[in-house]
């Protein structure tokens, strides 16, 4: 950030800023960014890639002498933790800057108990509830939030297009859900006398996924699940076991606990909505059914967000240009497309208006080494942010 030119800090959240006032330092800055986290096992351009263009294309304007030029302050943020990995909460950057979080985040432990604030300690960050909520940025302070991602997704790959618009990202819900049976030993309990949580939670994981495949033929919610939410959920819902933890986890024992997440995401909140309602009763259900408890909290919501259509025709404007100058018989629009995966974005679409650009990425594949982008993708996605902040 410094060799582009930019003032920077790093916040009481460890997220990363470097800035520059530009020409009209008194009017409202763009925001650009994306996270610096990864998951467990990941690809290396998932966040990365929005944050080191951000900075690329406002290193072409330094090494031009241009930065002045900028009509409006351009502050690039690499935001901390957008996946939720470690204490499960999503957006800890973004949302400390968007004012988000709740008073009691710093206090959220991690599965060894070490909680966040002892984290931001251990690197001489010595957060406090009230340092955490001065995070918050002034909305009449801030112009607008752009970020840049891979797609992680086969769309742009599939229509042939290094670069898409987004209109817009899917909602999500993470749950955790905690069954609780009777331990005991496995050569000796018989099967009709046990109370074991494992078979429960597998019954519920295959129903979820059921229900997530066929909304249609479950959904209720009390006769309150329209129509159209239905008809959207068909197409977009999307339900996912990734994490199951047993006790005591040994091949002899049946175990007395398991404890697995839920991450949900559709485009209609409502239907979301539905699907938790519907779902958390089978889930008991089950549980009733077999004698065991089950205890589902809710670790995550974050509703839907449509992208500003001004900004986002701006995006569309620079990616077309900047595809325009490494080819120069383009035909095609840039197409526009909906984000199934959540974004920083989200966050800040409390803040301020949001728009993002999705850069192809091979076979869709991301959360995974096998995570790829090409050379010729990323030079398109650092001109269009260079095309898009010459013309801010
Ligand atoms: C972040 O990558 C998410 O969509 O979970
Ligand atoms: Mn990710
Ligand atoms: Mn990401």
């Amino acid at each position: 950030m410094e060799d582009a030119g930019l003032r920077t800090w790093v916040d009481e959240m460890g997220n990363v800023h470097g800035r520059v006032e530009g020409a009209n330092a008194n009017t409202e800055a763009l925001l650009i960014g994306s996270h610096m986290d990864t998951v467990i096992d990941a690809g290396k351009f998932d966040g990365a890639l929005g944050i080191v263009s951000a900075i690329s294309a406002l290193k072409v304007m330094h090494v031009n002498g241009n930065l002045q030029n900028l009509r409006r302050p351009v502050e690039v943020i690499a935001f901390c933790d957008e996946e939720g990995v470690r204490f499960q909460t999503t957006f800890l950057g973004s949302g400390a800057i968007a004012g988000i979080l709740s008073a009691t985040t710093l206090e959220i432990p991690d599965k060894k108990n070490v909680t966040i604030k002892d984290v931001l300690k251990e690197n001489s960050i010595e957060a406090t509830e009230e340092s955490l909520l001065k995070l918050k940025y002034d909305p009449k302070s801030v112009w607008g939030y752009v970020e840049l991602h891979i797609e992680q997704g086969p769309v742009l790959e599939q229509v042939g297009f290094p670069l898409g618009v987004v209109k817009g990202i899917a909602g999500q819900t993470r749950l955790k859900v905690t069954v609780k049976g009777s331990q005991g030993h496995a050569g000796t309990v018989p099967m009709s006398m046990r109370q074991d949580p494992m078979v429960a939670a597998a019954e519920q994981i295959v129903l979820m996924e059921s229900l997530c495949k066929h909304p249609e033929e479950y959904l209720s919610y009390g006769g309150h699940c329209s129509d159209s939410s239905t008809k959207s959920l068909s197409s977009s819902l999307v339900c996912t076991v990734g994490e199951i933890s047993t006790w005591p986890s040994a091949s002899n024992v049946i175990p007395g606990q398991v404890t697995y997440t839920v991450d949900i995401r559709a485009i209609d909140d409502l239907g979301r909505e539905a699907v938790i309602y519907d779902l958390s009763n089978r889930i008991y259900q089950i549980c009733d059914k077999r004698s065991v408890s089950c205890l589902i909290e809710h670790k995550h919501d974050a509703g839907a967000v449509i992208c500003d259509s001004e900004l986002s025709s701006q995006l569309k404007s620079a990616a077309y240009s900047a595809l325009k100058r490494m080819e120069d018989d383009i035909q095609d629009e840039v197409p526009i497309l909906m984000s199934g995966a959540g974004h920083d974005a989200m966050a800040m679409s409390r803040l301020t208006k949001v728009a993002m650009l999705f850069v192809r990425c091979r076979g869709g594949i991301s959360h995974s080494p096998q995570e790829d982008v090409l050379d010729n993708d990323i030079w398109a996605a650092g001109l269009a942010t260079l095309s898009f902040l010459e013309n801010l």
